[in-house]
């Protein structure tokens, strides 16, 4: 029996028999350390495509490759015993065919050993949600504001302001659900859209800037742990982190150029 085979995770059917039940928990986390802390209040993690501009400084997520977010799916399987994780298809990966996107799913399922994989788009993304799906590979599917569509969106707007839009929203919602995805990212959403949504459909919605009316919510952990220098408006910051790491930062470099630097004898515990 392999390690990882004693290892109990949350399963794709408990997160989705969570609709209207106990709130679903969900951040995100892109490396072992930081992943380990969060699978113990984590229902599920998302190796989300944001890793793109959080870690590695980009305008945007369109720039991801494949190969980074596998390299990132590795270290948060590894590091995670409990938590369903859930990896980002990125940009260009999926929206082609679904038999585009059945490789690269596959690839990241076997590659990383994650449990299910995220796409972005509604009613347009519903054929190959299905397509996935019927062969093995659980979605979580992702509407409202769409990151990597913010070129075609002219940048990152709350959706669901103008009452006249909320038939597409509720029809992209419908559509992901019908088509077998388990669970359902909302995205910079108005509550009242947010919540019909939530009501209408049969599986789980999750909220990022879309109210707490969802069934879950996640944040990036970057984010909510102060260590962006910019976050979005919705965010709560529950630790500011960043000021810590200066604070320690420049401890030891006042240390060093002192030559107050501790030798190991004195460090040694
Ligand atoms: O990439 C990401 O982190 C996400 C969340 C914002 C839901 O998609």
């Amino acid at each position: 029996m392999s390690v990882q085979s004693k290892i109990r995770r949350n399963t794709v059917p408990q997160i989705a028999a969570r609709k209207g039940g106990d709130p679903i928990v969900s951040l995100t986390s892109y490396h072992a350390h930081t992943a380990a802390i969060v699978d113990k209040y984590a229902d599920f993690i998302l190796v989300g495509d944001s890793l793109g501009m959080v870690m590695h400084g980009m305008e945007s997520t369109v720039g991801v490759p494949l190969e980074l977010m596998i390299m990132h799916g590795k270290a948060v399987v590894r590091g995670t015993q409990k938590a369903l994780i859930v990896v980002d298809m990125p940009f260009g990966t999926y929206e082609e065919s679904p038999a585009v996107a059945f490789r690269n799913a596959a690839r990241i399922m076997k590659e990383t050993g994650c449990g299910a994989v995220k796409l972005e788009g509604g009613a347009r993304m519903a054929e190959t949600i299905r397509f996935l799906t019927e062969r093995g590979v659980p979605v979580m599917a992702h509407i409202g504001l769409t990151p990597q569509s913010s070129h075609v969106m002219g940048g990152f707007k709350t959706q669901g302001r103008d009452e006249d839009s909320w038939p597409l929203h509720e029809a992209d919602a419908k559509a992901v659900a019908e088509a077998g995805a388990f669970a359902i990212v909302l995205e910079g959403m108005v509550e009242p859209l947010a919540a019909k949504i939530t009501k209408q459909i049969d599986i789980p919605t999750i909220g990022i800037g879309a109210s707490a009316e969802c069934d879950g919510q996640i944040l990036v952990l970057e984010d909510m742990l102060g260590l962006n220098e910019w976050t979005p408006k919705f965010v709560k910051v529950y630790g500011n982190l960043g000021p810590a790491i200066e604070q320690a930062v420049s401890d030891y470099a006042e240390e060093v150029k002192n030559r107050t630097f501790p030798g190991p004898e004195q460090v040694y515990k």
